[in-house]
């Protein structure tokens, strides 16, 4: 499905996405399960129709931090638009995007001069990243401690010794789940005239730090609805200060939104960046 347009003024990116390891032993390891949104082709195609880089405010925060970085690795790199978008402004140096969902990085792998790794933090056990990103909320992913802890300790050990963290979580105390709710459904018109539509519908009640919901894409010329369960973890500032810290990492910086406005409790980012103690 090509050529979408938006027809809503409140166009989102799926806000979230669920993983597990799959109890099914693989050849090496346990296999990632990812959210289906992400790991179905179909799906994943239509991520950047939803979450065009024009109305992401992140990516414009992103991009020059990532142009004045030699060696960047893009954790959770989705269909690739940030390390895409720096090579076509000329990024000369090493780009790596990490991934363990199939259709996303089947979208990134349309670009080939840039390094694509299927796999989640366990697959990386390199030490010369000058800077590694997680955008689009992808460290929210993270939901337990026994996932969060060896990921934080894989990012550091990939940093080179003045390198950055850079990366955003969702401020819990704004309670954003709260408008992921089927009547705020976006629609987008494809080249055909033919309106896709994605809704959201969160599990409630919500209780503690983890928000499960269900994200529903319908087309009419599909049988049937697609859907896709995700869970997302909200930490709060003072727990991902404690993460952070217990992982040999240093907050240098942190705002509370894309302009880069001070971090309060009605700001609706967590935007840190980090560096290693
Ligand atoms: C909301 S998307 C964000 C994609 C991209 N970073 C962006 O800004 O558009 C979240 C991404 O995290 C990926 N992901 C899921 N589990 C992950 C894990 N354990 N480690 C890294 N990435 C993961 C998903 O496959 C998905 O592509």
């Amino acid at each position: 499905m090509t050529g979408l347009s938006s027809t809503l003024p409140i166009a989102r990116c799926p806000p979230a996405r669920e993983t597990h390891r799959s109890t099914v032993p693989t050849s090496n390891h346990n296999a990632l399960v990812v959210d289906r949104q992400f790991s179905e082709p179909q799906l994943a195609a239509l991520y950047d129709a939803f979450c065009p880089w024009e109305e992401r405010d992140d990516l414009d925060f992103y991009l020059p931090l990532v142009m004045s970085a030699d060696t960047v690795l893009d954790v959770g790199c989705g269909t690739g638009a940030l390390l895409h978008r720096a090579r076509e402004s000329g990024h000369a140096g090493r780009l790596v995007g990490l991934d363990p969902a199939v259709g996303m990085l089947e979208q990134a792998r349309q670009r080939t001069d840039i390094e694509w790794v299927l796999g989640d933090l366990s697959a990386v056990d390199w030490d010369e990243f000058d800077l590694i990103v997680m955008t689009g909320h992808a460290f929210q992913v993270l939901l337990d401690d026994e996932e969060l802890r060896p990921a934080l300790a894989a990012i550091r050990r990939a940093l080179t010794p003045n390198g950055r963290f850079i990366f955003e979580t969702r401020n819990p105390l704004v309670r954003e789940w709260e408008r992921w709710i089927p009547e705020n459904a976006v629609e987008e018109t494809d080249s055909a005239g033919a309106v896709l539509k994605m809704s959201h519908e969160v599990n409630t009640p919500v209780d503690g730090e983890r928000v499960s919901f269900t994200s529903t894409y319908t087309h009419p010329d599909w049988e049937q609805p697609e859907v896709s369960h995700s869970t997302l973890r909200f930490l709060d500032a003072e727990s991902l200060s404690t993460f952070l810290a217990d992982a040999g990492l240093t907050i240098e910086e942190q705002f509370g939104d894309w302009d880069r406005q001070p971090l309060t409790v009605t700001s609706p980012e967590i935007i840190t960046i980090a560096a290693r103690s």
